[in-house]
């Protein structure tokens, strides 16, 4: 068993995520050897800003390096394929950012790509980290709810409200057929199957466009960035802005979402309550430190997380003690702390603790079928192949 301070990591893409995977790193104690960007000159200015030591030339360049063992890609979506296959050839683990890839047909060569090299791999599905949601998923999986029977939710966002929001997300070739479901659902619908156990099997979905022209700005363009450019261009725009997505799940229960990257006011929400045959559990990211209970026969609960009173999950993702608000950024840490015991130990465990590519991948079949299901207007079935299926159930329901 290795020291987690003895471990080397580099991370591909230095936006809005790749920084924030740089800071977890090095609060958990692994060592970030270097970052690439899209440029080796934008690399280099990232490499200064945020205190690495280098910025490597390429990707060969960045594989040349042995020191480093764990490679984190959050480049933009149409580079998770190549990059991470070069990765895996190259015999490094993995932690690669949502959604896996542009279509299921590429998140099963991952799937296959990993299992054959027999490397840590992981999907950056780090919503499920919030200490409550590790607790919720073994309230749920525990049966303290009874039987799952209603799910539904929503995640929606503002910052693709105006004609002048501008991204690579809205170039279907960089960031998937799918926008806003790729995007944001793709947290959502990982995060209901985690927390339920159930794997989504069939969809029927609408999708919106509402701003079917944008402005494009000529320069670079940050995440999240709300500047309007002066010198644009106008591109049509063809991916969904806003989806209502109705689901059936593998018990029988019933889900229905809503995802938007057009609300007003609405940063960065994602909501979600499950409704069981004895009693619910709901959770807000806008107020990620309580759960709610909800009872027919005596009061409704709201637990405020707090590790002396959730079980060994919950307990493991908290950093900090109850009262002491544990957010977004806290959520990259508890996840890699768990993906680096793996790497520590040698190679994956036979139940990792954390989202696998397996789970990338069943998230992308479910993609697939919310897009096929906007396009025909009908329900769809998740088609699931055997082995990704078999490897997502068994983690579903025994992680
Ligand atoms: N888990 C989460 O909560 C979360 C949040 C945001 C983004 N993401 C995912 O992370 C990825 C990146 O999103 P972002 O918001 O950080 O985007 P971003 O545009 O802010 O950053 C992308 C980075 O990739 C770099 N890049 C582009 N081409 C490259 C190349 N050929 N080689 C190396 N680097 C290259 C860019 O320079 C930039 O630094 C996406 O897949 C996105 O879905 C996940």
């Amino acid at each position: 068993m290795k020291r987690i301070a003895d471990i080397g990591a580099a991370v591909i893409g230095t936006g809005f995520i790749g920084t924030v995977h740089v800071e977890a790193l090095r609060r958990i104690g692994v060592q970030v050897h270097g970052v690439l960007g899209s440029t080796p000159e934008r690399g280099a200015a990232r490499a200064t800003a945020l205190g690495v030591p280098r910025a490597y030339e390429s990707l060969d360049d960045l594989l040349r390096d042995p020191r480093v063992e764990v490679v984190h890609v959050t480049s933009p979506n149409d580079l998770h394929l190549p990059q991470t296959l070069a990765i895996l050839a190259a015999g490094r683990n993995v932690v690669c950012e949502k959604p896996l890839a542009m279509s299921a047909s590429e998140s099963r060569r991952l799937v296959d790509a990993a299992a054959a090299a027999g490397l840590v791999n992981a999907a950056n599905f780090n919503i499920r980290f919030y200490p409550l949601n590790q607790h919720a998923h073994e309230v749920v999986t525990g049966g303290d709810i009874g039987d799952v029977r209603l799910v539904t939710g929503r995640y929606f966002q503002d910052w693709l409200l105006l004609e002048s929001d501008w991204n690579w997300r809205l170039q279907p070739e960089r960031g998937g057929a799918l926008r806003a479901v790729g995007d944001i659902g793709s947290h959502w619908l990982d995060l209901m199957t985690f927390v339920t156990g159930q794997r989504v099997v069939a969809v029927m979905a609408e999708l919106a466009t509402f701003i079917e022209a944008r402005r494009e700005p000529t320069g670079p363009v940050e995440t999240f960035s709300t500047d309007a450019a002066a010198d644009a261009v106008t591109r049509a725009i063809a991916t969904e802005d806003a989806a209502t997505i109705l689901l059936r799940f593998e018990n029988g229960a019933r889900g229905a979402v809503s995802i938007s990257q057009i609300s007003a006011g609405r940063k960065n929400s994602l909501q979600y309550e499950i409704d069981g045959s004895t009693s619910s559990i709901a959770w807000d990211s806008e107020q990620p430190d309580q759960i709610w209970l909800g009872h027919r026969e005596r009061a409704n609960e709201i637990l405020i997380k707090n590790p002396a009173l959730m079980g060994p999950a919950g307990r493991a993702a908290a950093a900090l003690p109850g009262g002491h608000v544990e957010g977004f950024a806290d959520t990259f840490a508890a996840h890699f702390r768990a993906v680096y015991a793996d790497v520590a130990a040698g190679g994956p465990s036979p139940r990792p603790t954390y989202p696998t590519f397996a789970d990338g991948h069943d998230e992308m079949l479910v993609n697939d079928a919310i897009a096929e299901s906007g396009r025909t207007g009908r329900w769809v079935n998740v088609v699931r192949d055997p082995v990704a299926s078999s490897t997502t159930a068994q983690e579903a329901h025994t992680s």
